[in-house]
């Protein structure tokens, strides 16, 4: 959902609409608004899971100061999506502590282990 009619800002400008894709999924946004407009207008609230007790994190702040909304976009992490903008074929992935690969709970470490998995 966007907002459509500001009562004092009057219609938002938006650019041409484009393709990129959050966790290997294929979105739609509008070039040059912030990627967390276009993922939330697409339903998506968490951006990242914090390291310690993998608890999600979405847009908080929504101006470059809280770092809640920090993402790993186009293979770099820790980019504060409130205030990046979105380009055409970007690849926006979900950020675990700092990487954008889920780290593994224990009960898979010992699986890995003992070679069930
Ligand atoms: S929401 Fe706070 S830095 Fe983006």
């Amino acid at each position: 959902m966007r907002i459509q009619e500001h009562p004092i800002l009057g219609e938002p400008q938006k650019g041409r609409l484009i393709q990129f894709t959050h966790d290997g999924n294929a979105m739609q946004g509008f070039e040059g608004e912030p990627i967390a407009v276009a993922l939330r207008a697409a339903g998506v609230m968490a951006h990242r899971h914090t390291k310690k007790y993998d608890k999600p994190r979405g847009i908080f702040c929504a101006i470059g100061r809280c770092t809640d909304c920090v993402m790993v976009v186009d293979g770099k992490p820790n980019v504060r999506t409130c205030i990046t903008s979105l380009e055409e074929g970007m690849t926006v992935e979900t950020q675990y502590g700092v990487t954008a690969k889920k780290p593994e709970v224990e009960s898979e470490k010992e699986s890995k282990k003992e070679g069930t998995v």
